[in-house]
């Protein structure tokens, strides 16, 4: 392929960030970034995929991410209308700004548009969190995970099986580096400095004392259109995890879909037990305190399967497979699909057991984002001497 333009070698890194994981991934990029003894000049591009104060304005404040330089508020829509106009908003940015590079984070559609709005201008993509596969293909997160792959200049990995991903689909190793996992980093620059679970079931109205039942208590995340965008899923699942809080007291933090969903399939009725506190998107130091304290966690979230290994709380995913192998085979993580008996069961065990133990995984240290900015400042580095050639 021709590229359009040779990219100045010292332009800004142009970081995108659009969805709630995203964030808490760039904190400590852009942190390290500023840490180097040059700083890496950068500017945080907010494409507005998510756009709720609980949804985006708390995380910054809790991330201490610096405000976006520029928000293009594309807001919500189709998968073909929200990349779109991610796309649209995007592309003018590049020629105003001229950056060395745009780096992308994640599997959000606002990271597969940014990637594809770079390319085709010839500027190089950098991706942080490469290389994982659910082999999925009707995930949305997949294809986006597969096409940035695909057209990426650098790739950061989180794990090594992410490599034999990559090779599989014909990407050139030299490419790819296996650094760590950023998400650990905000996880353990903000551990000492997360909300105890009782005060944020007691600011969301609940009264602490449900958390002091003998066998702890839970904590619930669900939004994958997969379980919430139809009642033949949804039902069920709500149900389950009624059956569940008769075991030990739930907290759910409930994603503006999944609510939304809940709504229009009638099924309010489903959360009215006294035991499942349903509480709106919690911030970023809130969930952290949520899932620290928790006995188990039940989720379909891809960052929570990370989390919760990280921290060494059993975590029970209701899907059917997972990107983030790693956290089966060495963390605190156990696929349960949407099977009532395999959850019951599942959550049973971990009640009379404690769960699995898991380990942290490998550069799961914290240090992720300073190994990232090593080595961007190295790669930048031999980039502006072969432009120079
Ligand atoms: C997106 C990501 C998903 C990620 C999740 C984290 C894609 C394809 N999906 O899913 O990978 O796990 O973010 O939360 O990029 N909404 C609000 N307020 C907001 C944002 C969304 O009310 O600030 C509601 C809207 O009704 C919207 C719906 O949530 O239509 C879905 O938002 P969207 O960004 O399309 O996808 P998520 O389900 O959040």
């Amino acid at each position: 392929m021709k590229r359009e333009v040779l990219p100045p070698a010292f332009g800004p890194v142009m970081c995108v960030v659009g969805a709630r994981p995203n964030f808490i991934k760039m904190a400590p990029i852009l942190r390290a970034f500023a840490a180097q003894s040059t700083p890496i000049p950068a500017l945080l591009v907010h494409t507005g995929q998510h756009y709720d104060a609980d949804m985006s304005d708390r995380l910054f404040a809790d991330l201490r991410l610096p405000h976006p330089d520029i928000n293009l508020e594309v807001g919500s829509g189709t998968h073909a209308v929200q990349t779109a106009e991610v796309m649209r908003r995007f592309e003018p940015l590049l020629d105003q700004h001229q950056p060395c590079c745009v780096l992308v984070v994640g599997d959000v559609n606002s990271t597969l548009a940014c990637s594809l709005v770079a390319v085709k201008k010839g500027i190089p993509v950098v991706h942080v969190e490469a290389g994982l596969r659910s082999f999925d293909r009707a995930m949305p997160e997949e294809i986006n995970r597969v096409l940035t792959d695909q057209i990426a200049d650098v790739l950061y990995t989180t794990e090594r099986m992410a490599h034999d991903n990559l090779a599989r689909e014909g990407v050139e190793l030299s490419r790819v580096r296996f650094v760590g996992n950023v998400m650990i980093d905000s996880l353990l620059a903000s551990r000492e400095i997360a909300r105890p679970a009782k005060q944020t079931v007691e600011q969301a109205g609940f009264s602490p004392a449900v958390l002091d039942d003998p066998r702890g208590f839970g904590v619930v995340t669900l939004h994958r259109p997969s379980n919430v965008d139809q009642v033949e899923t949804l039902d069920p699942l709500l149900a389950v995890l009624g059956e569940v809080a008769e075991r030990l007291p739930l907290v759910f933090a409930m994603h503006p879909r999944t609510r939304a969903n809940i709504a229009r399939f009638g099924l309010d009725p489903l959360l009215e037990h006294g035991r499942m506190l349903v509480l709106p998107p919690q911030g970023y130091l809130e969930m952290l305190g949520l899932m620290s304290g928790a006995t188990l966690v039940l989720t379909d979230s891809g960052g929570v399967q990370e989390e919760t290994t990280a921290l060494g709380v059993p975590c029970l995913t209701m899907r059917e497979n997972t990107e983030r192998h790693i956290t089966v085979e060495h963390g605190t993580n156990t696929l349960v699909g949407r099977d009532r008996s395999a959850i019951l069961s599942a959550v049973d065990a971990i009640l009379a057991s404690g769960g699995k133990r898991g380990r942290v995984p490998e550069l799961w240290d914290g240090r992720t984002s300073e190994r990232i900015a090593a080595d961007l400042v190295q790669w930048l580095g031999r980039r502006q001497a072969e432009v120079k050639v």
